[in-house]
C-alpha cells in the first residue's frame, strides 16, 4: 500500500493514523482523511489540482455521484441527450452505428477528473456543445469556479438508496481487491467488516450522508443550478425524469421529438441491459486494467435483501433516520 505519496505535513489530511495519515477502509486504497471526506491517496492529489486549477464555463455541466449511485448509467444518459442531433439514438437510423457509446465507455466520454492519474488524456474524445465531466468530490470541495458561478455550470447529482448503494460498493471494491495488481495486501473484504466501515463513514468518498446531503441542501437553495436526481426515480419512470434532465441542461425535448419517441430511443440505447451487453462492456479494459464490466452487475432496485442481515437493515436504517432526519430527504 502505498500511503507515503502524502505529505504528513499538509494540514488538511487527518494525522490522525500514526501510519502515514491513512487507514484500512472499505476502498481497496489505503484511505486519507481530506477535507472530511475519506479518499484514496493518488485521487487527493488530482483533487487538489482541480480544486486549484479548473476554471469552469458556462457551458460545463458537472455530473456528481456518491460512488455505486448510477453514475456509469447518468453519463450515458447526459452525453446521449445533449448529443442527439448530431448521434441519432434510434437503432433504426442510418448513423446509429456511429453512436459513441456503443464503442467508448461513459467514463471515457465523460472522464473522472479525480482519476486524472489513471487518464491523463483526460478530454472526452467526442467534442460536444457543452462539457460533461463527472466527479465524485463533496459538493464543499469543489472548485470555486464551479460553486460561485450562480446560473451556468450545471450539476447533476444521482443518489441511490443507501442499502443498495452498500452492498454495489462492497462488490465491486472487493471485485478491485481481486485485480492482480492489488490482491498481495487486500485479501476480499467479508460483508460485516465492510459494513462496519460504511456505518462509521469511511467508504470511498464517504460518508455516504455527507455527501448527499452536501448536493441535496444545495439543490433546494439553488435549484437552476443543481439537479438531484434518484436512481430509483431514473429507473421507475425514466420518461418523466429524461425530461428533467434534457430541461435542466438547456436542450428540452421538442413535441415533435417525443412523437418520434427519441425518449425510449434514449432509455433504450442507455439501458442497463443494452450496455452490459455491448462487447465492449463484455470484454473491455478501462483504465488500469480496470475491467469495463465491473460496472455493469445487475442494475435492480432491492439487491440488498439478496445480503443483509435484518439486524443490518435495522442499524441501517437507523443510522439514515438519524443523519438525514430534518432534511426532507427520503429514499
Ligand atoms: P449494482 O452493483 O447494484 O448492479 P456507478 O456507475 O456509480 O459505479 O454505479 C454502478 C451501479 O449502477 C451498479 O449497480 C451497476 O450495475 C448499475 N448500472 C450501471 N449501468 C446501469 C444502467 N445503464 N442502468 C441502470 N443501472 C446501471
Amino acid at each position: 500500500n502505498n500511503d507515503t505519496n502524502i505529505s504528513h505535513n499538509d494540514a488538511a489530511i487527518s494525522l490522525d493514523f500514526p501510519k502515514g495519515g491513512g487507514r484500512p477502509g472499505l476502498g481497496h486504497d489505503v484511505q486519507y482523511q481530506y477535507q472530511g471526506f475519506w479518499c484514496f491517496a493518488a485521487g487527493i492529489e488530482d483533487i487538489k489540482d482541480f480544486q486549484h486549477n479548473f476554471k469552469a464555463l458556462d457551458t460545463d455541466i458537472v455530473i456528481a455521484s456518491v460512488p455505486k449511485s448510477g453514475t456509469t448509467w447518468l453519463k450515458a444518459l447526459t452525453f446521449a441527450i445533449v448529443n442527439r442531433s448530431r448521434y441519432p439514438c434510434s437503432s433504426v437510423s442510418k448513423n446509429y452505428l456511429h453512436h459513441p457509446l456503443l464503442t467508448v465507455s461513459p467514463h471515457d466520454l465523460v472522464p473522472f477528473i479525480e482519476f486524472k492519474h489513471l487518464t491523463p488524456e483526460y478530454s472526452s474524445p467526442v467534442d460536444s456543445p457543452c462539457k460533461l465531466i463527472a466527479t465524485h468530490i463533496p459538493y464543499p470541495s469543489l472548485p470555486e469556479s464551479i460553486k460561485t458561478s450562480t446560473i451556468n455550470c450545471k450539476i447533476i447529482y444521482m443518489c441511490r438508496n443507501p442499502l443498495d448503494n452498500f452492498i454495489s460498493l462492497w462488490v465491486f471494491m472487493n471485485k478491485l481487491r481481486a485485480m492482480p495488481a492489488n490482491t498481495e495486501n487486500n485479501p476480499s473484504l467479508p460483508i460485516e467488516e465492510a459494513f462496519e466501515f460504511f456505518c462509521d463513514g469511511v467508504s470511498e468518498f464517504g460518508p455516504f450522508w455527507d455527501h448527499v446531503l452536501g448536493y441535496w441542501k444545495e439543490s433546494l437553495d439553488n435549484p437552476h443550478k443543481v439537479l438531484f436526481m434518484k436512481y430509483e426515480d431514473l429507473k421507475k419512470d425514466p420518461k418523466t425524469h429524461l425530461k428533467r434532465l434534457a430541461e435542466f441542461m438547456g436542450c428540452s425535448f421538442t413535441l415533435e421529438e417525443e412523437s418520434q419517441g427519441v425518449i425510449e430511443d434514449i432509455t433504450n440505447l442507455c439501458s442497463f441491459e443494452h450496455l452490459k451487453n455491448l462487447d465492449l462492456n463484455k470484454d473491455g479494459t478501462w483504465r488500469k486494467g480496470i475491467e469495463n464490466k465491473v460496472y455493469y452487475r445487475k442494475g435492480a432496485v432491492g439487491d440488498w435483501k439478496n445480503y443483509l442481515t435484518p439486524q443490518m437493515v435495522k442499524r441501517l436504517d437507523c443510522l439514515m433516520e438519524e443523519k438525514f432526519q430534518g432534511s426532507g430527504l427520503v429514499f
